[in-house]
């Protein structure tokens, strides 16, 4: 397979070195105009496939030029996923930790060793760029994320960034020369393990004010340890005073976003297909709550007596469920993937209990009448038990977002222009694009995954898929470079 294709590289480097050796000698006019130049007729015979001309880039040609190192994508998923805090194949990468600083580390150099100017911004976004011939037009940007929630796999946002800069490298091996720029982003923390924030990269590059003022002072991960502190310890919000209003970007920075990632679902596995263009991404919302009651000793202190705080957690981990159901819609999903009980001894009354619930929607409006049932239900649960509800907090009530038209229509080009088969689809899981889409026109390429696994160590997403993935964000990039 590799043999094959390196043999497939190098006839095709040798027919465009012919090819350009030819295109230097005299020819009249009449035979440029009306004849099929007999090299390229020759060339194109033996290739099986339509040559271009130097610098004359047809999508449909570029398409057919478009060679990805699939064996060494796979490789380069293998050795990201050693920064790793869990053992493999699990992968846990948490914002700013010495894994994430590794990891980010192999990242900037292989984006060096792809010819890209690296820069980073206040909080670890990390910007690879290459110029095009036009760099005073607004660039065309794709990327995602390389964190890992505790105990999961190896592809969810590493598909992304990694399949960015190999997308790069393929259309740089093709010979293509961009218009636009091209730009690659490895968003921080897109996952909200360490600080309870989503998408806290991109959600600020959009200009979130809330967030920049927070980031500041307010927010703490789980052992106190400020959001500063943090990011100082991995080498960035470096001045004193820092101000993270530095990293958001202008709406029109950008010409066009498009991120590539793994489905995360069954869809495309189960009816056989290699793309999801996707036209939409889920409202997404998270919510925190403790409540407190008295605790005490788990012997003595009789029935009617209690006030248990981990019961009210249960209770409303249930609501939670039955509100949910209520919608009647198989769109509207929550979960309770946060449940704590302090002082945690099995011979102790829990005296405090936290939640974290996820609830997300297609339909924003249905998304926020389940918020609403919540908060009545703690509430409710909290009188009836007797403890209080220390805090309930909506950390974030997204909107949905929007794919860009043009953009959908450049990527769903690709894939057919690729033989690819596709179809349009709604993304479930939450993305950096989500927050993108505020500032620039986005779109997403899905691949299939294995059984629809994420989040979980048998995440899977097959070396021909991902190659299949590279090739549509490439061409679909080199489209919108030129446009
Ligand atoms: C992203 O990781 C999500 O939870 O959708
Ligand atoms: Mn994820
Ligand atoms: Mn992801």
């Amino acid at each position: 397979m590799e043999s094959l294709e390196s043999k497939t590289r190098f006839c095709f480097v040798a027919l465009l070195l012919i090819s350009l050796v030819w295109s230097q000698l005299p020819s009249s006019s009449a035979q440029q105009q009306h004849e099929p130049n007999p090299t390229i007729r020759t060339m194109e015979d033996f290739s099986g496939y339509p040559i271009h001309e130097p610098g004359q880039f047809g999508s449909i040609s570029l398409a057919s030029s478009l060679s990805v190192d699939a064996p060494g994508l796979q490789k380069q998923i293998e050795e990201l996923s050693s920064f790793s805090d869990a053992p493999s194949p699990s992968v846990t990468r948490v914002l700013y930790t010495d894994k994430d600083v590794l990891a980010r580390r192999y990242v900037k150099t292989l984006m060096t060793l792809a010819g890209l100017s690296v820069r980073e911004d206040a909080v670890g976004n990390i910007f690879g760029k290459w110029d095009g011939s036009e760099p005073s037009l607004p660039a065309v940007a794709t990327g995602s994320h390389i964190d890992a929630i505790p105990y999961s796999g190896k592809y969810d946002g590493v598909v992304g960034v990694l399949g960015a800069i190999e997308a790069i490298n393929v259309l740089k091996r093709s010979g293509f020369k961009p218009k636009r720029s091209l730009e690659i982003i490895l968003f921080t923390s897109e996952e909200p393990t360490r600080f309870g924030i989503s998408c806290l990269g991109s959600r600020l590059l959009a200009g979130s004010k809330e967030l920049a003022e927070a980031l500041k002072t307010r927010v703490v991960d789980g052992q106190n340890v400020s959001f500063i502190e943090a990011a100082k310890s991995a080498g960035y919000a470096e001045d004193e005073d820092e101000d993270f209003s530095s990293v958001f970007l202008k709406k029109g920075s950008y010409f066009a976003f498009i991120e590539l990632h793994i489905e995360q679902g069954p869809i495309l596995e189960d009816e056989g297909l290699d793309i999801g263009v996707v036209t939409a991404i889920a409202a997404p919302a998270s919510i925190k709550v403790e409540f407190e009651g008295n605790g005490g000793h788990a012997g003595a202190v009789l029935m009617p007596y209690r006030n248990d705080a981990g019961l009210a957690a249960a209770e409303l981990a249930l609501a939670v469920e039955k509100h949910v159901l209520e919608s009647e819609s198989i769109d509207t999903v929550g979960t309770v993937g946060i449940l704590e009980l302090h002082p945690g001894a099995i011979n102790s009354i829990p005296s405090k209990s936290h939640l974290e619930i996820d609830t997300r929607d297609i339909d924003e409006a249905r998304r926020n009448t389940v918020i609403k049932k919540i908060q009545e239900s703690a509430y409710t649960i909290a009188r009836k038990r007797k403890v209080k509800l220390t805090e309930f907090k909506i950390v974030n009530q997204d909107p949905p977002a929007l794919s860009d038209k043009l953009v959908i229509k450049k990527m769903a080009e690709a894939s057919t222009e690729l033989n690819l088969s596709h179809k349009m689809m709604i993304s479930r899981a939450y993305h950096d694009s989500l927050f993108m889409a505020r500032i620039s026109p986005m779109g997403m390429i899905f691949i299939p995954c294995y059984k629809g696994y994420s989040h979980k160590p048998e995440e899977y997403s097959s070396p021909e898929d991902m190659s299949n993935g590279v090739k549509v964000l490439s061409l679909t990039l080199a489209k919108l470079s030129i446009d």
